[in-house]
């Protein structure tokens, strides 16, 4: 490797002109207003006041408090210069129990901020479902259950005919591998339930609300949005003596389980061996693949860390070390003789205890346009969380966020000089907000939030992302 290139920090690098530069969010890590105009409970606020689940007991109650100061915080992304935003829609906003009767009011909030964003010449890229399941839906049974897959596609129709004029991207679904692994197999996220068979039912309705919904969404919407679906991939090390075994299985889990289906049409052969002892995958159906595999313009790539695997070699597979990342169901799959092991990685890490690897950024996007030639990419989440300090004059300075952001977009820089058809890159997050299971205790914003009087700061890493937004070249 050529002296220096290791460390990615290659100043000056120019985004070319159709580059978009976009800050993301989530609407229940953000919003507040819990129970503001008819929005109904979900399953995150369910499991933020199940005692335990969430650090602190921190709940999504008040959050940054954006249903109200919406305005404000479109105010500051335009300050910041952001090309797109990409935000969440709550479900239980638009329909509270799921299913049924519509709720204008949780309408009317989305429109003014779609409108608002285009009004600041901002592009509204928004994700249908970011984990805020109506939990009268779990109360049926959740992701598990095929009829959660009907509801959905029934919601798409209706944000679609509500937006789909005015969108500039829809996204069906953030990290399905959250929601299906960690929210029903390893019980860190809501649901929390703990049912490895659930797990993989939910992992193929996941999939089919995807195909549902893009088939909803082209139905119903009058303007040209583009269609995506955002994944988490996990970018895998082996380590010991079947490291090849342990990363294929994670691999077909994590990664093929949806891009098998959604971008080929067929399950992997070896994720419906690897899984035999767990399910038979009847839930599958005649036509299900069909409806899955449906176009999209774009792919949506979020990246953090890269996760290192080895597997199980008969000593009890040692507890994860993180409920949010790095799980993969543990993949102790019972009735299977092997388990794999998520393993600690090499340093150096972010508060989240994540370890830094801008080259496996790198590594992931060129692999993906190696194995979808014809796929077009976005970064739709890439940022990192740090225990920042207010300075005495009121200032953010964050320089760890800032380094972590540089490396990243030299490793998607470096990504595109390779070939890779990267269409633009989102930084998570816009705020600090509510991160799942750790609540407010982790900061990903380049806009710091004082969650007492709920301020807003932009970090000096915000300042520099308005540079390269301005200039289109990587500040030095
Ligand atoms: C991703 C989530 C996002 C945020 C970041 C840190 O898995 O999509 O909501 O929590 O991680």
């Amino acid at each position: 490797m050529v002296e220096g290139r290791a460390d990615y920090r290659d100043a000056g690098l120019v985004f070319p002109p159709g580059f978009t530069f976009g800050s993301a969010t989530a609407s229940y890590q953000i919003e507040g207003a819990a129970t503001e105009d008819g929005r109904g409970p979900s399953i995150w606020d369910t499991f933020s006041k199940t005692p335990g689940k969430v650090w602190n007991g921190d709940t999504g109650d008040v959050a940054c408090d954006h249903y109200h100061r919406w305005e404000s915080d479109l105010d500051l992304m335009k300050d910041l210069g952001l090309e797109a935003y990409r935000f969440s829609i709550a479900w239980p906003r638009i329909m509270p129990t799921g299913t049924g009767e519509v709720n204008q009011a949780g309408l009317d909030f989305y429109a003014r901020l779609i409108d608002g964003l285009l009004a600041r010449g901002i592009r509204p890229v928004a994700t249908l479902y970011h984990w805020d399941l109506p939990q009268a839906l779990e109360d049926a049974g959740g992701w598990p259950a095929r009829a959660t897959v009907d509801a959905f596609a029934r919601y798409a129709e209706v944000v679609g005919e509500a937006f789909g004029d005015r969108a500039h991207t829809w996204t069906t679904l953030n990290e399905p591998w959250c929601s299906a692994y960690l929210g029903y197999g390893q019980g860190g996220h809501a649901p929390g339930r703990h049912e490895p068979a659930a797990a993989l039912a939910a992992v193929h309705h996941l999939n089919l609300g995807h195909g549902r919904a893009l088939q909803a969404l082209r139905a119903t919407s009058t303007g040209t949005p583009e269609y995506s679906v955002t994944l988490n991939f996990h970018v895998l090390r082996g380590v010991g003596d079947g490291a090849g075994e342990a990363m294929r299985r994670i691999d077909a889990l994590a990664n093929r389980a949806f891009t098998g289906p959604m971008l080929r049409g067929e399950y992997p052969e070896d994720l419906l061996q690897d899984t035999a002892g767990v399910t038979d995958w009847a839930f599958v159906q005649d036509g299900d693949l069909a409806d899955i595999h449906q176009p999209i313009d774009v792919l949506g790539v979020n990246y953090y860390s890269t996760a290192t695997v080895r597997l199980w070699d008969g000593v009890s597979p040692k507890q994860m070390n993180d409920g949010h990342k790095g799980v993969a169901g543990g993949t102790a799959w019972p009735g299977s003789d092997q388990a794999v092991e998520f393993v600690e990685q090499p340093g150096p890490y972010t508060a989240m205890g994540w370890n830094i690897a801008p080259e496996g950024l790198e590594e992931l996007l060129v692999s993906l346009s190696e194995q979808f030639p014809e796929q077009a990419l976005m970064v739709t989440e890439n940022g990192a969380a740090f225990d920042d300090e207010v300075a005495p004059d009121g200032s953010v300075p964050d320089p760890e966020r800032l380094d972590y952001l540089r490396r990243h977009f030299t490793a998607a820089h470096r990504a595109m000089a390779r070939g890779v058809d990267l269409r633009g890159y989102f930084v998570w997050s816009l705020l600090d907000n509510f991160e799942w299971g750790y609540g407010y205790a982790k900061r990903f914003g380049i806009v710091r939030v004082d969650f007492d009087t709920l301020e807003r700061t932009v970090k000096d890493s915000g300042r520099w992302y308005r540079e390269l937004v301005r200039t289109r070249a990587i500040p030095e």
